[in-house]
């Protein structure tokens, strides 16, 4: 038996009479490159919502192993719990603090994850500043992984899209994650950030070991850097399998004909 992550089990999750995920089974493998490709509306932003306890699912089961031998079951935890349990994620629409420069994005991520709230930052006894200190320097040394050392001063406002997808990342792994989760990374940046993006996703696994769950609209970014998908279509699994069996599945061309603009274009 394979070492999962995420073991997805038949689960529905309905909004009314929307339903927005139709008995969906996925397996991720501890340290896998995972994808999930899908047309809008397809049901890819719940499905992340359901593995971190932000939907509750009305049937299936998820067991999330954020160490092996040690499963946990996701539906009916809250997100904080999942959070905690490590698991990172980054969002479609772009979260970061405008008002506060790149350096200070990153360490709210590092501190949240350590339990110093704002309180604890205000009542510098002798322990947060050793905290604070390590808190710091983790935070130079993510800034400095995914390139944005020399920025780390200036307002996050004032970067590019590029420079924001990979501030985000930053953040997400700051909080030491074991699963990160990807939302359109590459969504509002040009093909020069998107090859940044695509190595950079490749570091975090090969250099940091975490498991990468990604989705993505940009089928060259995501081909290029997933190895393995599943391709979602009204809420069900129409495909699972590598770059070249999903790239030749007459279900995901037929699912894609007629959203060839979808595929390459900015999200919405
Ligand atoms: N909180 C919600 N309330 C009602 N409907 C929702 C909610 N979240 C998602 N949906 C519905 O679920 C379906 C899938 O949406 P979503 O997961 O955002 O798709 P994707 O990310 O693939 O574009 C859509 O019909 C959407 O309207
Ligand atoms: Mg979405």
């Amino acid at each position: 038996m394979s070492d999962l992550v995420f073991d997805v089990k038949n689960v529905t999750l309905r909004f009314g009479g929307v339903v927005s995920l139709n008995d969906v089974t996925m397996e991720h493998r501890r340290g896998e490159i995972l994808a999930v490709i899908g047309p809008n509306g397809a049901g890819k932003t719940s499905l992340f919502n359901s593995l971190t306890g932000v939907y509750r699912p009305q049937e299936g089961t998820i067991t999330l192993s954020a160490r092996e031998g040690h499963p946990i079951s996701v539906i009916g935890r809250g997100a904080h719990r999942i959070a905690a349990a490590g698991v990172a994620r980054t969002f479609q629409a772009s979260r970061m603090f405008s008002a506060l420069t790149t350096f200070e994005n990153v360490k709210i991520g590092a501190e949240s994850h350590r339990g110093i709230g704002a309180v604890g930052a205000m009542l510098r006894g002798p322990a947060t500043r050793r905290d604070e200190k390590a808190s710091d320097d983790k935070t130079m040394e993510l800034l400095e992984f995914v390139g944005l050392k020399d920025q780390a001063n200036v307002l996050s406002a004032s970067l590019s899209y590029g420079a924001r997808r990979r501030l985000e990342i930053a953040r997400g792994l700051a909080t030491s994650p074991v699963a990160l989760l990807l939302d359109e990374p590459a969504a509002g940046t040009n093909p020069a950030e998107k090859l940044e993006l695509a190595n950079l996703i490749r570091r975090v696994r090969d250099e940091l070991g975490v498991t990468i769950l990604l989705i993505e609209h940009d089928m060259k970014l995501v081909m290029s850097v997933a190895e393995r998908l599943y391709v979602l279509n009204f809420g069900s699994v129409i495909a699972t399998g590598t770059p070249e069996e999903i790239r030749a599945n007459p279900a995901v061309i037929e699912a894609y004909l007629g959203s060839s603009e979808t595929q390459t274009s900015e999200a919405s």
